[in-house]
């Protein structure tokens, strides 16, 4: 299926540049949303890109978020190419089980996609893809056809490098887990022996080895990236120097150009000249923002809020989301609660009636927030979140101490990495009880409040110094796009 818009068609047939970048994320809104970043930063060097989304995401990009605005700003060097991830338009899209579906589709559905449609339009083969490292068909394509494919992983480098031990692990006997004991010491995930534990390790780990299609593909697929041109990472050194050390040894060309979401509003900044409308708000969100919290916000004094955000897939039950809301109105803070409508699996999100009037006084609930300009809202002190890897970099680089209740996948590594090598916040792993939440939030508020203010002022600015000229992050871009300007002139 190909419903690109013809007006974008073609305009990008005339363009005169010679480069041509196809991206290819994986249908999720924290994919989505970090390659579109990339997108945008290589659409301002000059370089014509192609971004193939599924229609789901499609129409939802055009309804919620602003991106057609700010994509009119490269007539000509930009098209979106939609297919269909052959799910159900009305499919809840969350959770363990829509993962599995999706990673199916992905084998037939998208795959087929791919194979008819990498050629795209007057322009021809593109010059080089760029695609999300977990779909290994698209190397075959480029293999064949001598296009070079470098990979995006959007994960952190840490967990990337856990995916990549995963045979060491097996090898070894660390996995399956022998006993019940999860806070036993990891040995065979070089680099992180110090700190990891069986708890720690992606949540795929945690299921029996011979009925786990998702480990077994995000290995095979995670091995892969030896075969790709490059690696780029949505990190930056100065935060995963060791875990990069180790990627280097297996993937010598990894390009770490993060945070995305801070260093795309700097280099926007720079190339239009302070056009501060458009560089301010760049969301690419597929939920509806709900700003009202931003006028709540504005009525509550500094550093006072805890807000709360568990991403875009992780679902809760009933009993998880009560005990949550005791904690949070017991600890006496104001709170801002994002709670997607479809994330509730059993009854709904309703106000436990006990706490109406707690909730009334201090707590706001959103279905979805525009949650860069919250982080970096000055009422908001900390941050309780399911530590995906977006919202992880975005609290950093708010200089936002955390506290993380992980739902699955690479979220067990990156808690453990907040609490025991970072020390920006608490790790509440595996608990969900309304007088941990009630003790965290008093620690991260008010006990430890400036223990990890401190540190998390100190990442803050490690980030900042990365996405500024001359930083390692804004070195790795400006290397990214000339290799890929080179790899067109190769072509002539
Ligand atoms: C999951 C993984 O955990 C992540 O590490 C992986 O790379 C992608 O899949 P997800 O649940 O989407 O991620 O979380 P996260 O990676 O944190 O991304 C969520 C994004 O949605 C963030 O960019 C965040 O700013 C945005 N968001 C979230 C909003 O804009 N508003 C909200 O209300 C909640």
């Amino acid at each position: 299926m190909d419903k690109g818009n013809p007006q974008e068609e073609e305009a990008f047939s005339s363009s005169s540049s010679q480069s041509h970048v196809l991206i290819f994320p994986f249908p999720l809104q924290g994919h989505v949303n970090s390659m579109l970043k990339l997108a945008e930063l290589l659409c301002f060097a000059g370089i014509n890109v192609t971004f193939l989304v599924s229609e789901n995401v499609h129409s939802r990009l055009l309804l919620h978020s602003d991106v057609h605005r700010r994509l009119s700003l490269h007539p000509g060097a930009f098209q979106f190419k939609i297919y269909s991830d052959g799910l159900p338009q009305e499919d809840p899209r969350s959770g363990h089980e829509f993962l599995a579906h999706l990673l199916i589709c992905l084998k037939t559905t998208i795959k087929d996609f791919f194979l008819d449609n990498y050629a795209l339009g007057p322009l021809g083969l593109p010059t080089c893809i760029i695609s999300d490292g977990v779909m290994n068909f698209v190397l075959d394509v480029g293999e064949e056809k001598g296009i070079p494919v470098i990979y995006f992983r959007t994960i952190g480098a840490s967990s990337f490098w856990c995916y990549f031990c995963l045979p060491q692990l097996i090898d070894s006997g660390e996995i399956p887990f022998q006993g019940t004991d999860m806070d036993l010491p990891i040995q065979n995930v070089t680099g992180m022996e110090g700190f990891l534990r069986r708890r720690d390790l992606p949540s795929i780990c945690r299921s029996d080895l011979n009925n786990n299609p998702t480990l077994q593909g995000i290995m095979k697929e995670t091995l892969q990236t030896r075969r790709a041109w490059g690696l780029i990472l949505n990190t930056f050194e100065d935060l995963e120097g060791p875990a990069l050390l180790q990627i280097r040894t297996q993937i010598p060309n990894v390009y770490t150009i993060g945070p995305l979401h801070a260093h795309s509003k700097i280099r926007l900044a720079e190339t239009i000249e302070m056009k501060k409308d458009v560089v301010s708000s760049t969301s690419n969100s597929l939920w509806k923002e709900d700003r009202s919290c931003i006028s709540w916000l504005d009525s509550k004094p500094n550093n006072s809020v805890i807000y709360v955000s568990f991403g875009s897939l992780s679902i809760l039950t009933r009993e998880q989301l009560v005990e949550f809301w005791h904690g949070l109105v017991s600890s006496g803070k104001c709170f801002l609660w994002v709670i997607r409508p479809e994330s509730i699996v059993d009854g709904d999100g309703g106000v436990p009636i006990e706490l109406e009037e707690g909730t009334k006084e201090r707590g706001y609930i959103v279905g979805w927030a525009p949650q860069e300009e919250v982080l970096g809202h000055p009422a908001v002190g900390g941050f309780l979140t399911h530590s995906g890897w977006n919202s992880t970099l975005e609290s950093i680089d708010h200089g936002l101490p955390m506290i993380c209740w992980p739902y699955f996948l690479d979220q067990q590594v990156n808690s453990r990495l907040v609490e025991s090598l970072w020390e920006l916040g608490l790790d509440m792993k595996d608990i969900c009880d309304r007088l941990v939440v009630k003790r965290m939030i008093d620690e991260l508020m008010d006990g430890r409040r400036d223990e990890f203010k401190m540190r998390a002022k100190h990442f803050a600015k490690l980030s900042h110094k990365a996405i500024t000229s001359g930083g390692s992050s804004y070195s790795n871009l400006d290397r990214l796009i000339e290799d890929i300007r080179s790899m067109a002139h190769k072509r002539i």
